[in-house]
């Protein structure tokens, strides 16, 4: 349909990749419904935000939002709210903000273009009642940002209900897609030019496939196998459902990166299992032993909350000995936030917002250490990078390693790598969060 010139929007995305990713069906499912998107939200008649509500800084940020823009009402301007927040809240943002006239929760979305009808008529309307659909989110109108890495979410949902966590509460239970249908869209990408996949979901080892029963190892091998896909990463793997079968697949097919995010929360097996985790520390330290006993160099990353209700200096400082056991690639470190409707909210012995942030830094600074030990490996050795952007002040590209890891270099002169084009570049310098070095012709 063509772009009305009166029918356009704006969105904002707050939160994770796959909210990320939803946003790039939102945008597609909007255009095909004839809005054409804008850069302000100055120059939109709707405005939308795709929220997230993981933590309670997350949650408060859509709310500064909608009350920093209230006044464009006036000029008829039309407000939706997306994503977690939208599902956790419900009507509730009705009362809190009167003037959104749209509340819809990702499971919704493909019910959006009545809902646009809707508030086009001057309604409100909401998209909350489909947690519990079993289907995902399928649309053939995607408008991915990137022309030469894109998304695929392979499974929504998630099933595992940590103490701490909204998004059982946000993104309902868990759905996967067929690999019929993962594996069309991987070869519709690879047609189109895309050379790296990344597949999305809250938990992608417990990828159930309805149709032809693949395993997630499966499913990654087949895709690391179609012609043009030269990358295929996966996010976030939870350390119950992780297998060695996801190692061996790395080990044997070159084209998926060694790379794996895989999420501890704590050092502590008395702190995990009241985050009702489903492992221990010894059996988290057993994945960690598979994947460094493999042939691959495979970088691993994770998270962790510090300040869970009742950890005590000494359950923190058992996450830190991890730290330096496992010697991680990259750590998210978050202080513990309550949470609307977890278990967790029932616990006592909250710890305090100074001692959870005194945590927090040391997590950080004791990893800063270990990621300089790591990444000083680099030295001298020469690694594939995809060209990812250019950073013009320092002169320098912006490429990114199999391993996930940044490596800005220079080009010599005269010499103008391609976005999304592949490089070797020999490591000059290491730092704990980027390599630099030069390209090699
Ligand atoms: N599905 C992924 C992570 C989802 S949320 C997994 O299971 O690992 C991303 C990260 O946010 C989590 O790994 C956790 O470290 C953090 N997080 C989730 N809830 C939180 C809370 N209530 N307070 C602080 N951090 C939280
Ligand atoms: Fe949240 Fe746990 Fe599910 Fe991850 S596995 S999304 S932390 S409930
Ligand atoms: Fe946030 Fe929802 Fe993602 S709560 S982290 S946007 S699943």
């Amino acid at each position: 349909m063509a772009a009305s010139p009166d029918k356009t929007f704006y969105l904002e995305t707050f939160g994770c990749q796959m909210n990320v990713h939803d946003s790039e069906k939102v945008i597609g499912t909007l255009i095909s419904e004839g809005y054409r998107q804008v850069p302000t939200v100055e120059e939109a008649g709707l405005i939308l935000y795709n929220t997230c509500s993981i933590r309670d800084k997350a949650e408060q940020k859509v709310f500064h939002r909608l009350a920093d823009y209230k006044k464009l009402q006036a000029q008829g301007k039309k407000f939706g709210v997306l994503g977690c927040v939208a599902q956790q809240e419900g009507e509730k943002i009705f009362e809190r903000a009167p003037h959104v006239s749209m509340v819809c929760g990702s499971a919704s979305y493909r019910n959006l273009p009545e809902m646009l009808v809707q508030i086009e008529e001057g309604k409100r309307t909401t998209g909350l009642d489909d947690r519990q659909t079993d289907k995902c989110f399928e649309t053939e109108f995607t408008s991915r940002t990137n022309p030469n890495r894109g998304y695929i979410t392979i499974i929504e949902g998630c099933d595992k209900f940590c103490a701490y966590c909204v998004v059982p509460f946000t993104r309902g239970k868990e759905r996967s897609r067929t690999s019929e249908s993962v594996l069309d869209e991987a070869r519709q990408m690879a047609d189109l030019g895309y050379t790296e996949i990344q597949l999305l979901g809250q938990n992608v080892n417990s990828y159930r496939d309805p149709s032809e029963n693949k395993s997630f190892a499966e499913l990654l091998v087949s895709l690391g196998n179609v012609p043009g896909i030269r990358r295929v990463r996966f996010t976030t793997s939870h350390p119950r459902d992780f297998g060695r079968d996801i190692v061996e697949a790395i080990d044997a097919v070159p084209t998926l990166c060694d790379h794996v995010h895989l999420p501890v929360q704590s050092g502590s097996t008395r702190v995990l299992e009241a985050m009702q985790r489903l492992y221990t520390r010894d059996q988290y330290l057993e994945r960690i032993a598979w994947m460094k006993a493999a042939r691959r160099e495979i970088s691993i990353t994770t998270d962790i909350i510090v300040g869970f209700p009742g950890e005590t200096e000494a359950e923190f400082g058992q996450t830190l000995s991890l730290l330096d056991g496992v010697e991680f690639d990259g750590v998210f470190g978050f202080k513990y936030s309550p949470r609307p409707n977890t278990p967790a909210l029932r616990l006592d012995d909250a710890i305090s917002d100074e001692e959870k942030a005194r945590r927090l830094s040391v997590v950080n600074e004791r990893q800063r250490e270990i990621q300089k030990r790591n990444n000083a490996k680099f030295l001298g050795r020469t690694l594939e990078a995809m060209v990812e952007g250019k950073n013009n002040s320092r002169n320098q590209w912006v490429g990114r390693t199999s391993q996930n890891k940044v490596l800005n270099f220079t080009a010599p002169a005269g010499v103008e790598p391609a976005l999304g084009s592949y490089v070797s570049v020999i490591t000059r310098q290491c730092f704990p969060n980027s390599l630099v070095g030069e390209m090699v012709v």
